[in-house]
C-alpha cells in the first residue's frame, strides 16, 4: 500500500509528526508551504483571520497529484481553532484523491477547537473517503502513546483496503 502524508508545519511540530509516521511506514511525504504575502505586523493576526474564514493562499508545490497512492494523510497546525489556510489550499487542490481513504491529524496549542471537524469536512468535499482523525498537542509531540495513537488509526485505515 501507498502511503502519501501532505502536510503544513510553521514551526516543525507537524513536520515532527509526519517524519515520525514516515519512518514506520514507507510514506511520500510532502511538504505545503503558504506562500501568502504577510508583514512581521499583520503575520498573527491575518494568519487567524484568513483560518477562522477558512480561506485558502497560494501554496507551494501548487499541483499535488495523488493518483499512485492509495491512503492519504494530511497534516496541519491549528491556527485560531481551524486547520491552516495552506492546508485548505492543498486539500482543496489535490489531484486524483477521489474515492482514496484520508486520514487527518493537527497540532495545537490546547485548544484545537473546530479543526478536525473542518479537515473532515475537506476530505468529504473531495469525495476522499474520511477514516479518521488525530489532535496532538504540541507537547506530546514526542509521547509514544500520542504517536502510537495516530499510527494505531493509520495501520486501522491501511488494513481495511
Ligand atoms: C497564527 C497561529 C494561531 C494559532 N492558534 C491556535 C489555536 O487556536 N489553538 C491552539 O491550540 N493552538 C494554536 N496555535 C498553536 C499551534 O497550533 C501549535 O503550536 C502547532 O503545533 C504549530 O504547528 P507547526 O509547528 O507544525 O507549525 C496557533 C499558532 C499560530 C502561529
Amino acid at each position: 500500500m501507498k502511503v502519501c502524508i501532505i502536510y503544513h508545519s510553521e514551526t516543525g511540530h507537524t513536520r515532527h509528526i509526519a517524519q515520525h509516521l514516515s519512518s514506520a511506514y514507507d510514506c511520500h511525504l510532502v511538504e505545503v508551504y503558504d506562500r501568502a504575502p504577510y508583514t512581521a505586523l499583520t503575520r498573527f493576526l491575518m494568519r487567524c483571520k484568513r483560518a477562522r474564514s477558512e480561506e485558502t493562499v497560494p501554496i507551494e508545490p501548487a499541483s499535488i497529484d495523488v493518483s499512485d497512492y492509495d491512503l492519504l494523510i494530511f497534516g496541519s497546525p491549528v491556527w485560531a481553532f481551524k486547520p491552516t489556510p495552506a492546508i485548505h489550499a492543498a486539500m482543496a487542490s489535490v489531484k486524483g484523491c477521489g474515492g482514496k481513504r484520508a486520514v487527518a491529524y493537527c497540532t495545537h496549542g490546547g485548544r484545537p477547537g473546530e479543526t478536525e471537524a473542518v479537515m473532515k469536512k475537506w476530505i468529504e468535499t473531495r469525495d476522499m473517503n474520511f477514516y479518521g482523525s488525530i489532535a496532538i498537542h504540541q507537547k506530546d509531540i514526542e509521547n509514544d502513546k500520542q504517536n502510537g495513537e495516530l499510527r494505531k488509526l493509520v495501520q486501522a485505515a491501511h488494513d481495511s483496503a
